[in-house]
This record gives C-alpha cells, sequence and structure tokens, in this order.
C-alpha cells in the first residue's frame, strides 16, 4: 500500500463492541429496547428529562471499567507510528479511543463521561448520574444538565474540522458503523470528492458499502489490526 500522507479514520458502535459495549442497530442493539424520540432528542429532553437523563445514566454506568480492546489499540498505534497525519473522528461516546492512547481525535456526538448545561452551554468531566435537582455550577440553575451527547435533530461538533481533513484526506477508512446516520454516513463521498482512497472496516456490508473503493468484512479485533500492519 502506498504511504498515505492524510489519513481520516471514523469509527462507530461496532469498533467497541468487543469491549462490552452495544451497538445501536443489531439485533440486540440499544434501539431495539428503545425508542430514540423518547431518549435521545432534545424534545425529549424538554417532555421528560428523568427519562432521558435515566437512559443515559444506565449507558454511563455501563461504560464505566470497560477497556479499549485490539482495534482502538491498533489504531492509537497508527496515529502514533504512521508517518503521516491521522485523525480520528469518532461517533462513539465512550472514552475507550483515548484510553488507548489516541489523541488527534474529534468526538462527534459528545462524550459520556462529560455533562454539559443547557441553560448556559458549561461543560464538565462528570462520572457519576445526572438528576433534574442538579445545580449547574457556572450558572446556578437547577434542571438543565444533560450529558454532553449530541442528541437527533443537534449539529454534531466540529463539522468545520471534519471537512477540512475530509476534504484533504488520500485515505479515508470507516470502521464498526452502519453508515446510517448522517452526517458521518456521508463522509465517504466527501473523501471521495477529494480524490481519497476509501476502505470499509465492518462486521458486515454497511448501509454505504457500495461507495467504498475497498471493503473488509470480518470482527474489528481481528481486521484492524491486521489493517494497520499493512498500512504500517
Ligand atoms: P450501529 O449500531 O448503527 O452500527 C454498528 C455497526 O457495527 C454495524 O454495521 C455492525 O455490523 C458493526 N459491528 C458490530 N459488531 C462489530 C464488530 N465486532 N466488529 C466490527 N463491526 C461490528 O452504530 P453506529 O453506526 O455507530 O448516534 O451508529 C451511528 C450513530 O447512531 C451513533 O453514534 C448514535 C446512533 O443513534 C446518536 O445517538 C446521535
Amino acid at each position: 500500500m502506498p504511504v498515505h500522507e492524510r489519513i481520516v479514520i471514523l469509527t462507530g458502535a461496532g469498533l467497541s463492541a468487543e469491549s462490552g459495549l452495544s451497538t445501536f442497530r443489531d439485533k440486540d442493539g440499544i434501539w431495539s429496547r428503545h425508542r430514540i424520540e423518547d431518549v435521545a432528542t432534545p424534545e425529549a429532553f424538554s417532555r421528560d428529562p428523568e427519562r432521558v437523563l435515566e437512559f443515559y445514566n444506565t449507558r454511563r454506568k455501563s461504560a464505566a471499567g470497560v477497556k479499549p480492546n485490539a482495534a482502538h489499540v491498533a489504531l492509537a498505534k497508527l496515529e502514533q507510528e504512521h508517518p503521516g497525519e491521522v485523525l480520528t473522528v469518532t461517533q462513539n461516546i465512550d472514552p475507550l479511543h483515548e484510553m488507548a492512547g489516541a489523541r488527534n481525535l474529534i468526538h462527534m456526538h459528545g462524550e459520556i463521561l462529560k455533562k454539559l448545561c443547557a441553560y448556559c452551554g458549561a461543560k464538565e468531566p462528570w462520572e457519576d448520574d445526572l438528576s433534574t435537582e442538579l445545580v449547574c455550577r457556572t450558572c446556578n440553575k437547577a434542571g438543565g444538565m444533560r450529558p454532553d451527547v449530541v442528541w437527533f435533530g443537534e449539529m454534531p461538533y466540529q463539522m468545520e474540522e471534519i471537512a477540512l481533513a475530509l476534504g484533504a484526506c488520500d485515505l479515508f477508512i470507516s470502521i464498526g458503523t452502519s453508515g446510517t446516520v448522517y452526517p458521518a454516513a456521508g463522509f465517504v463521498m466527501e473523501a471521495r470528492n477529494a480524490g481519497a482512497h476509501t476502505v470499509e472496516l465492518n462486521l458486515e456490508p454497511s448501509e454505504g458499502a457500495t461507495l467504498f473503493a475497498k471493503a473488509i468484512h470480518g470482527k474489528a479485533t481481528e481486521i484492524v489490526p491486521a489493517f494497520v500492519d499493512e498500512l504500517l
């Protein structure tokens, strides 16, 4: 494989599946047990904040104690050892990329281990449950504390930075994502328009599988380290 100068990696829930975290759209995934409109929209938070906070409290608890797997470790090694630039853009709200050592990382859908005040926008690291009684330390109002995660209908984070990286990359790799949620699902087209080589690494062909120049199917802990070895 030629040396690529600028690599953008997009990751999704399939990357963390073998660390023990549920995916969303697999048979027993999170969206088979909950309706998006009940727990993952700003309207749901206005209507029934306790329910929304409880959903994310459960997810925060399930993320406690999980460890990065061989795929996260391989991607962090790629960032550290590749002579070119490597940017990882993750849709995952878990901290497994950074725990594995990734530094050039964008959490486009936010982070479960941070809280965000809906009133004043203050953000802070947060590992405990959130409740409607919690008072913001910045604006002193109660009732607005929410997880710092992007809900359906909200704009993902750092989109300008991501667009610039996609427009300049020569290799785009999509890992463990079903390719159903935009804008992330459209990144492959942005990378293709920039002339990049595009590769999908996933358990099965994603929704957008035909948009990639190359696809490798299998478990992330097996195919990602092998692909990284090939790149290095
Ligand atoms: P999905 O659950 O939609 O897709 C996960 C993908 O990972 C599927 O295509 C699986 O086949 C694949 N997969 C499962 N186990 C795997 C393994 N061990 N190795 C490799 N691949 C595996 O999750 P996402 O695409 O990440 O957003 O979902 C995107 C967004 O939708 C999430 O960030 C979240 C969700 O609703 C918000 O909540 C805003």
